[in-house]
């Protein structure tokens, strides 16, 4: 590691730089397989294009060594110990599942080495569990939910049902949803979480929710789930007589054409969406297109900034792991979802939420943006950060 980004240093500084030896190793840990696999591919996506965008003139190659978490908290270990024992990587970057960041969490702090979450939104990651080697580029589930608990109330729907996969993410965004949404005064009148990666009849749950004497449901689902979960509200009716808002995963990009009609006039919550009106965004989009025939979704744009932020930390002048991990945690720029920094008592981005409406667009299903609500800082949440140690 030293000597690898001493060498990007060195470049930095005008030096020559001795080739492929100097390479910086990234582990990329990312579901390939499973109900995030579509997720973990277009983060992968999106992060070589970042580096493609960014690492030109950073004067260091970064060489990736890739690794399948599946969607399984054991699985992403094993996977973190190999990339950090056999293939002694310099930096990780990536993972979905906030069960996989909650498993890998104790020893990438131990070893020592930088983790650029690229996805899981674990509080607890960012919160009683921090780390100052773990910075997070996505979002963390609190932030991408509180914003719409209020907004909801706000709105003037009083009674919501809610729904989550039961475990961490489903259970930590669906929290933070109702600790705002019932401060501004909205009732929750029932809760369920269904199974995770085993639900595939929602029928019993629809069926609560449409009794619960609700004026809206609210969920998070993503992936695969989401798909499912989406098109059986419509053929069970409920876009009739439920309005059905979530966080913005539900309809993401990414998927949102598969699921088709049943997605119109769903309401969001995010960090992202494609039709952000701003230059970066429209620059990024741009590119994304072009490299894949698709709009990026935010899975694409986290990827992108983990990038660009990996490199920002080595071009800052990073010579050890530590150091990386230090520089990580100033990063700061504008970019496709808007201004970027990381806050400095928890490692967690701060970025603004829009609130979007999926709408039926000229080439299939888009986002209509309809309010922007502003980028707050996490509750620290029990946070003591700690300075780097190796
Ligand atoms: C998570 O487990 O933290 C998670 C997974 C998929 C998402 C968002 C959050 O789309």
């Amino acid at each position: 590691m030293k000597r690898s980004i001493l060498a990007a240093l060195g470049l930095a500084t005008g030096l020559a730089l001795p080739a492929a030896a100097e390479d910086i190793k990234v582990g990329l840990l990312l579901p390939f397989s499973g109900v995030y696999a579509s997720l973990g591919g277009e983060i992968e996506t999106g992060f070589n294009l970042g580096l493609a965008d960014f690492a030109t003139d950073a004067g260091v190659t970064f060489e990736i060594v890739r690794e399948d978490t599946e969607v399984s908290p054991p699985v992403g270990l094993a996977k973190t110990r190999k990339l950090i024992l056999q293939d002694e990587v310099d930096v990780l970057v990536g993972i979905v599942s906030s069960g996989v960041l909650g498993a890998v969490r104790d020893f990438v702090d131990g070893a020592g080495v930088p983790l650029i979450v690229a996805n899981a939104g674990n509080d607890e990651a960012t919160g009683v569990a921090c780390s100052p080697y773990i910075t997070r580029m996505s979002f963390s589930n609190g932030q991408v939910n509180r914003p719409m608990g209020t907004w909801m109330a706000e709105q003037g729907i009083g009674k919501v049902f809610t729904l989550a996969p039961d475990y961490a993410a489903g259970r930590q965004m669906i929290e933070a949803f109702a600790e705002t949404y019932t401060a501004a005064g909205g009732e929750i009148v029932g809760q369920e979480y269904t199974p995770f990666q085993k639900t595939q009849d929602f029928g019993p749950y629809l069926a609560q929710a449409s009794a619960s004497g609700a004026d809206a449901v609210f969920v998070f689902y993503a992936g695969g789930e989401a798909i499912a979960f989406v098109k059986q509200y419509d053929s069970f009716g409920l876009n009739e007589t439920l309005p059905l808002y979530g966080s913005g995963f539900l309809t993401s990009p990414l998927y949102v054409n598969a699921q088709g009609e049943a997605a119109e006039g769903v309401i969001t919550a995010l960090h992202y969406a494609p039709t952000i009106e701003s230059d970066a965004n429209q620059a990024f989009v741009a590119a994304y297109v072009a490299e894949t025939g698709r709009v990026p979704s935010e899975f694409a744009v986290q990827g992108y900034d983990a990038a660009r932020a990996l490199v920002e930390a080595v071009q800052s002048g990073a010579t050890d792991r530590d150091s990386l991990a230090n520089a990580l945690r100033q990063v700061n720029f504008d970019g496709p979802r808007g201004a970027l920094r990381i806050d400095p008592a928890t490692n967690n981005v701060i970025q603004p939420i829009y609130v979007y409406e999926t709408v039926a667009g000229e080439n299939g299903l888009t986002q209509r943006v309809i309010a922007q609500l502003p980028a707050e800082a996490d509750p620290v949440n029990g946070c003591v950060m700690a300075p780097v140690s190796n």
